[in-house]
């Protein structure tokens, strides 16, 4: 499976620096990975037309078509400038936009009706490791897939434990390789065994152009969703090239 790579540039970002991106092979290095670069909604049309459409990614949508949502971006709209790939359900949006796993989950639904793909995002807080819940929190996220009659077919799961995105703390080898595994089994077991094999499984928070190499290698991690690290070029096409390496 080929590993897939997106950057989250989160409220970062400005025209220039899209630019630069513009001007870097990562288009090029496209036939190692698939790369998929989410920058803030307003550039996503200076995104488009800076790369192949292939690339544009956006950081959210809301779970209506249209109507009194201010200040909000539809699935509809972001497939008006040929959006692939929408995050979803991000903890940061969990914190501080107070979205709920349903909400994400109808967010999810009604992006794939737009011929949207979701990477829908789960993970644990630190409070739940110290407390032993880690896999039920990840499992009850899970579960609100089934509860609405998910799509499996063009999702993505990102895995990202709330305590390493951004602090630079990563979980260790085998703990990823374990959750991930626990995410795989639930795949299987409600998509079936195809479906559930080929859904790309992501992992997030803190990867780097140091460690991203050794995360890849990791028993089920897909690819990576990269935060802080995507936001400079140098770094990006870095982590990239990790990639390629074992494939
Ligand atoms: P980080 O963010 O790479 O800066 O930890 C990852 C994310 O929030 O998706």
């Amino acid at each position: 499976m080929k590993k897939l790579i997106v950057a989250n540039w989160k409220m970062n970002g400005s025209v220039q620096a899209l630019k630069l991106f513009a001007k870097s092979d990562i288009i090029a290095k496209q036939s190692l990975c698939d790369v998929v670069i989410c920058p803030p909604s307003i550039y996503i049309q200076n995104a488009h037309s800076l790369f192949e459409n292939s690339i544009t990614g956006a950081q959210d949508c809301c779970e209506i078509d249209d109507g009194p949502r201010t200040g909000e971006i539809s699935a509809r709209m972001l497939s008006e400038f040929n959006v692939n790939y929408v995050i979803l359900g991000h903890s940061e949006r969990r914190l501080y936009q107070n979205e709920s796993n349903d909400r994400c989950v109808s967010k999810i639904k009604i992006a794939q009706e737009n011929g949207l793909s979701p990477i829908f995002c789960i993970g644990e807080k630190f409070s739940d490791v110290e407390k032993g819940h880690a896999e039920d929190v990840i499992l009850h996220q899970l579960d609100s897939l089934t509860v609405h009659s998910v799509d499996f077919t063009n999702l993505t799961i990102a895995y990202e434990p709330i305590w390493s995105i951004g602090t630079g703390s990563v979980p260790d080898n085998l703990t990823i390789a374990k959750t991930m595994n626990l995410i795989r089994n639930w795949l299987i077991e409600n998509a079936g065994i195809r479906a559930g094999n080929t859904i790309r499984l992501l992992y997030g928070g803190s990867v780097n152009e140091h460690n991203a190499h050794e995360i890849l290698r990791i028993s089920n991690v897909d690819g990576v969703l990269v935060g802080g690290a995507s936001l400079k070029r140098s770094s990006f096409e870095n982590i990239i090239t990790s990639c390629s390496l074992d494939n």
